[in-house]
């Protein structure tokens, strides 16, 4: 045990400079409580000192605790001094860490812009727009009666396999094509005896198990109906090449329709435009099927339509001369910098 005789601080009189010392030469509260517990702890100098008071006379005691007591009050306002500067010291450090300079420049504020797919889609509606097509919309999940039975395809048609579809369970689909708005649209309208006349377009996504330079397993389809008494072929295909004409401002446009077949058209024809020196396919279209008609209730003895879906990433890549369709997905700010 530390005693009075064995202590570096034996007199009373070095005391108080010994603490100041001590004190100084800490710079944080956990030092410093330590420092104090060698002067005021149990076992500290000054307890010591007071312990030490039993073995004097009673006429010396009242004078010896008298003077150690001023110490100790000497030693205790030390204490404190140092513990204000330290945390004074600790608050100015935080706040000189957290202090803003306002002369630094201003963090840049990133600017979003439109995917060119959103651009093309808007460009699309806007077009078609401007010679009176209506834009509909339809579910993206849909049941196999939409996407497949009223459109006339048959069961054992490929396009129902599962490596080429992507099925919610047995009677739902991830929409393989935009044409089931055809459907939708046709008996909402006879619903609410609003048509025909029918002339809309339907933008969306569409799905299928796909993926190459020039396929995406997400992509978006434009649909297009037409529906009156005396729509023809010749219709289908100045809509068509009109809009195509415009939507890439060139009136040489070289567009290709390619007798083809579709189960919900009849006749049907494939559309493709000159690309990389060889043609690329934009899109599907033809005459709405009897059936189709039979299958929303509209009279087709009386009523006759065009239909068409163009692949809306595939315009978008000959309007822009993107030579692969991934990139418009792969998310790369470089790539689609460049459209804003
Ligand atoms: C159809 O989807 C028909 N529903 C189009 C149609 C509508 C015909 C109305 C008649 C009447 P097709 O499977 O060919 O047709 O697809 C249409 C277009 O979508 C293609 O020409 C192509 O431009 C685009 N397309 C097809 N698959 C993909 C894919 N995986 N990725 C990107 N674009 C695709």
């Amino acid at each position: 045990m530390q005693t009075l005789e064995n202590s570096p601080e034996h007199t009373l009189e070095q005391i108080l400079p010994a603490a100041q010392a001590a004190f100084s030469a800490c710079s944080t509260i956990n030092d410093l409580e330590q420092a104090k517990a060698r002067f005021l702890g149990k076992s500290g100098v000054l307890t010591e000192q007071l312990k030490g008071l039993g073995k004097l006379s009673a006429e010396a005691r009242p004078a010896a605790g008298a003077a150690i007591n001023v110490v100790k009050q000497g030693v205790e306002e030390a204490l404190k001094q140092r513990r204000d500067a330290i945390l004074q010291a600790e608050q100015e450090k935080q706040l000189a860490s957290e202090s803003l300079d306002v002369t630094l420049p201003a963090r840049a504020r990133g600017e979003g812009g439109l995917h060119p797919v959103t651009l093309t889609l808007q460009r699309i509606e806007q077009l078609f727009h401007s010679i009176g097509f209506e834009v509909a919309e339809g579910p993206e999940i849909e049941t196999d009666f939409y996407n497949f039975t009223a459109l006339n395809i048959p069961d054992d048609h490929p396009a129902r396999a599962m490596h080429d579809t992507f099925y919610i369970d047995e009677q739902h689909v991830l929409r393989t094509h935009t044409s089931p708005v055809q459907v939708h649209y046709m008996q909402e309208a006879l619903k609410n005896n609003s048509g025909p006349p029918l002339k809309i377009i339907a933008p969306g996504r569409v799905y299928r198990v796909d993926s190459d330079a020039t396929h995406s397993p997400m992509f978006h389809q434009v649909e297009g109906l037409w529906v009156d008494e005396n729509i023809s072929f010749a219709n289908l295909k100045g809509v068509v090449q009109d809009f195509l004409q415009r939507f890439f401002e060139r009136d040489d446009l070289q567009v290709r329709f390619r007798p083809s077949f579709f189960p919900f058209t009849e006749p049907s024809a494939e559309m493709d435009m000159s690309w990389n020196g060889g043609w690329l396919e934009i899109g599907g279209c033809g005459m709405v099927h009897p059936e189709v008609f039979g299958h929303v209730g509209i009279d087709s003895e009386k009523y006759r339509g065009f239909a068409f879906g163009l692949g809306v990433e595939r315009l978008a890549m000959l309007r822009y001369g993107v030579n692969d369709l991934r990139l418009f997905f792969n998310n790369d700010l470089r790539f689609l910098k460049q459209f804003n």
